[in-house]
């Protein structure tokens, strides 16, 4: 169930109910049993996400380094709340644990780039990049 929630999530970007009862049929099992599935998961999203997926580190390292003030900045900027999609669906933030590079830290990752030594300032100039 999870490879067919992944592939699905890949096409559409996240899991609608309507895909999620799909599915459901296609396993040959309740819409509860998927639902409970993905829910269950943080890779699963049942909202759809932005174009762009802003990863911010919260691990012990990133947050000493700043990380909140380089959170603070999307946030304003973007009129984003953690774990949101901006209204024009242009980027996603989640907050995650530390990313394995803390001597990089403070960290973000968009999409799949990863950037080290972010501040509040530099985070605008390496979103701008991100149509
Ligand atoms: S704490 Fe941020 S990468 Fe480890």
């Amino acid at each position: 169930m999870i490879t067919v929630l992944r592939k699905c999530q890949e096409v559409v970007s996240y899991l609608p109910v309507e895909l999620i009862d799909h599915i459901s049929r296609g396993l040959n099992l309740s819409p509860s049993e998927v639902y409970g599935v993905a829910s269950f998961y943080s890779l699963f999203s049942m909202k759809p996400k932005g174009r762009h997926i802003v990863k911010v580190c919260m691990g012990t390292a990133c947050y000493v380094k700043g990380i909140k003030e380089v959170i603070d900045r999307i946030s304003n900027q973007y009129e984003l709340k953690e774990g949101g999609t901006s209204e024009d669906r242009r980027f996603s933030l989640e907050a995650v644990r530390c990313l394995g590079a803390c001597g990089l830290a403070p960290v973000a990752v968009v999409n799949e780039d990863i950037y080290g030594g972010t501040s509040a300032n530099s985070i605008l100039n390496i979103l701008e990049k991100y149509e």
